[in-house]
């Protein structure tokens, strides 16, 4: 039986690769295909399946140009705001996701960005890199205690619970707010809102976790960051659309907020720099799944899902049934 013809868009971790190269007929590229070069790819191997991830936006147009012979499109992310489910499914293309093998890689870094947040790590960092060379005084450059502290968790799916898992082991209070409340053994005594605006005045920490869509877009808006308590942290590790930059900015430059820290953002790579300006803000560049571990998890599932359409099988994480 011949091989499934597969196109990837970006670089994949080495284990990945080595798969791929046993068991498909594949276009790997070193630097990112675009949609125009993804379709040229797909034309010339007359590829089965298409491995991406949310660089690529699989938009009607795009899904609409898709030559009959491709199947599956496996996107290497839990995310998939970047795909056209409704033109995807009027098409009958099978699209995949890959949750679960970053929900662990994901939460560790929430904690990171409200460990560095309430801690100051970045400007930590950047004093030492400067040369430090001037004692600080016991009242100066003072971060802010995490343990104990009250976190407020928008979205608690997998990543969410996780984030609390960790909170737990800090004694830290845990609210959050979900569509659906969570059954007593999930919850954990996790306190729940139904109402995103009624749980912000109580959250001193506040760490999202929501997908993007319609109905989050912007969610955290001027009116929002003013609901929360002067002092609050803020962290985001979902999607940048959930937040309007500029009302981020106007809060953490009034002091309105302590400190933030962002994985995610409107415009990604090129994001605002503006966001980097600012010493009570630390950044990472879209990383909460960037470990090696995870990565090649990340990778082999979307390989399975692959994998299983292409020999006429379920593939473990369709979007739809
Ligand atoms: C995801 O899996 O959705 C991550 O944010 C990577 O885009």
């Amino acid at each position: 039986m011949s091989r499934p013809r597969l196109v990837v868009t970006r670089r994949l971790p080495v284990p990945v690769l080595e798969r791929i190269r046993a068991e498909f007929e594949a276009i790997v590229p070193d630097t990112d295909l675009d949609a125009g070069m993804a379709l040229a790819a797909i034309r010339r191997i007359r590829a089965d399946a298409l491995l991406l991830t949310p660089k690529l936006r699989l938009d009607a147009d795009f899904i609409a140009s898709l030559p009959d012979h491709l199947r599956v499109a496996a996107t290497c992310s839990a995310g998939f705001d970047h795909i056209d489910v409704a033109a995807a499914r009027a098409r009958g293309l099978v699209v995949t996701n890959t949750p679960d093998v970053l929900t662990e890689a994901t939460a560790d870094l929430a904690f990171l960005l409200i460990l560095a947040a309430a801690r100051r790590a970045g400007e930590y960092a950047a004093i030492m890199r400067a040369g430090w060379r001037r004692s600080f005084g016991l009242d100066e450059m003072l971060g802010v205690d995490v343990s104990g502290r009250t976190l407020g968790i928008l979205g608690m799916g997998r990543i969410g619970q996780a984030v609390a898992r960790r909170a737990r082991g800090f004694n830290m209070p845990i609210l959050y707010c979900n569509r659906r409340r969570l059954p007593p053994d999930l919850e954990q005594g996790a306190r729940y809102f139904a109402d995103l605006h009624a749980m912000l005045p109580h959250c001193q920490i506040l760490s999202l976790h929501a997908p993007a869509s319609g109905d989050t877009e912007g969610l955290m808006n001027a009116d929002a960051f003013a609901r929360l308590p002067r002092g609050a942290i803020f962290v985001n590790t979902a999607r940048g659309t959930l937040v309007d930059e500029e009302a981020l900015i106007d809060a953490l430059r009034s002091g309105h907020l302590f400190a933030a820290g962002l994985d995610v953002f409107r415009r990604e790579p090129d994001f605002d720099r503006r966001l980097a300006e600012l010493p009570n803000l630390i950044l990472t560049p879209h990383v909460a799944s960037a470990t090696l571990e995870t990565r090649t998890a990340m990778g082999f599932r979307a390989l399975d899902n692959i994998a299983a359409v292409c020999t006429g099988q379920t593939p473990r994480d369709p979007l739809w049934p």
